[in-house]
């Protein structure tokens, strides 16, 4: 049960309100290649200044290392606010600096600013308190709705909230009623479907999803050190060797729950890493020694769909092969075609998948994409996302 208190539980007028975002948004230059961060934030900011708080948003964009770098400046970010809001949203130049807080104290009710990158400060990584202290002198209520950043036990995304009475946004509120129904009461069958590169990266997920699914669809690289794990020959496709009894305890554990575990009858394999290298359809427990298994196959691309046809619940988390290669990309293409035909509650776990759905077009037809990779990660493996942990209780 999510009991964790909302911008609806606390009076925010005439508040100066910190609101802490995931814009982390891909950019191509200066030009946002992928807004859906800033718009899926846009129902807390509303609220807030409709109900005549003063807004300041903070957020992090990628990873410039606690200095400034102009490169990863807020900038583009708050042009796409000032644009979707049809306002003009001010930035400061800095986080906690002069400019911030001068910005901050002549804010009127109904106001929207913006500071700059949390993370031109080495201390907002480390959750540094007097870092923490500084951003919360900026405002008198803390709201979190960086469900991105859930996941981390940062000073804007978790230390803030020891100094400020701290709620959570709409967005953080939708995404974990859409996830936690799902993984508490599923309408069933309940399908879940993970890939990706490595095996380690999902362990958590497989683990707390056999409690809980009906059938667990397996693609990616990953199948590979399943395969192997099980006797197959592999060629040259990526394995963990050193996680081959674990992959084996895991397929185990699926028997003994009664949880079906799919593993990609056959592959879409060629001899580099590469589109250029032709492609051949083998079985995966037979890929040639020079080959390596790059998508899953036809066969198994029509096994996953039926799976898909038949659940009332689906959650995936990470592409069927190497989609950004156009030989590679039929696997998941046929994952999203049976999802957005299906009438089942479909939902992405952010990441790789998310952004493949986008591109392949079928985002409108899913129930819910989440604007969390690694968060939805966490969350689909049962953990406790700090960003949350640290909110006020109902
Ligand atoms: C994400 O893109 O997954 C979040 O914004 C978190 O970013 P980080 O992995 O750099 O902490």
């Amino acid at each position: 049960m999510f009991n964790k208190k909302s911008v609806e539980d606390i009076k925010v007028s005439g508040k100066k309100v910190l609101v802490r975002c995931d814009f982390n948004v891909p950019l191509d230059g200066e030009t946002i290649t992928d807004p859906k961060r800033i718009v899926e934030a846009l129902p807390t900011i509303k609220y807030l200044s409709s109900n005549g708080a003063k807004v300041i948003l903070c957020s992090h964009l990628g990873r410039p290392k606690g200095e400034f770098n102009a490169k990863y400046s807020l900038k583009p970010v708050a042009a796409k606010l000032s644009e979707l809001l049809g306002k003009e949203i001010a930035i400061a130049s800095d986080v906690i600096g002069e400019d911030a807080q001068a910005k901050a104290a002549a804010l009127k009710d109904g106001d929207i600013m913006l500071i700059e990158n949390v993370r031109f400060h080495k201390e907002e990584e480390k959750n540094d308190p007097a870092f923490a202290k500084a951003l919360a002198s900026l405002a008198e209520i803390y709201v979190n709705d960086a469900f991105g950043t859930a996941h981390r036990a940062h000073a804007s995304t978790a230390g803030v909230a020891d100094y400020l009475p701290a709620v959570c946004g709409y967005l953080i509120q939708k995404e974990i009623k859409i996830m936690g129904d799902a993984l508490e009461a599923p309408q069933r069958p309940f399908v879940a479907i993970l890939g990706g590169a490595k095996v380690s990266d999902k362990i958590g997920v497989i683990n707390n999803l056999l409690e809980k699914v009906d059938t667990i669809i397996i693609g990616g690289a990953m199948a590979y050190t399943f395969k192997k794990a099980m006797g197959g020959k592999i060629g040259i496709s990526l394995c963990e060797e050193d996680k081959l009894d674990l992959a084996l305890s895991l397929v185990k554990k699926a028997e003994e729950k009664g949880v079906k575990f799919l593993l990609p009858v056959d592959s879409k394999a060629t001899t580099a890493f590469s589109n250029d290298t032709p492609v051949i359809v083998c079985d995966s427990d037979s890929i040639p020694d020079n080959y390596m298994g790059l998508d899953i196959g036809p066969k198994a691309a029509e096994e996953y769909s039926n799976a898909v046809k038949d659940a009332k619940t689906v959650i995936w988390n990470g592409p069927m092969g190497v989609c950004e290669f156009s030989n590679y990309e039929g696997g998941t293409r046929a994952i999203a075609e049976a999802l957005a035909s299906s009438d089942c509650t479909s939902i992405i776990g952010g990441g790789d998948s998310a952004a493949a759905v986008e591109k392949l077009g079928y985002a409108d037809k899913i129930t819910h994409i989440s604007t969390g990779g690694g968060a939805s990660l966490e969350f689909l493996e049962g953990l406790e996302l700090p960003g949350i942990a640290c909110l006020n209780n109902k």
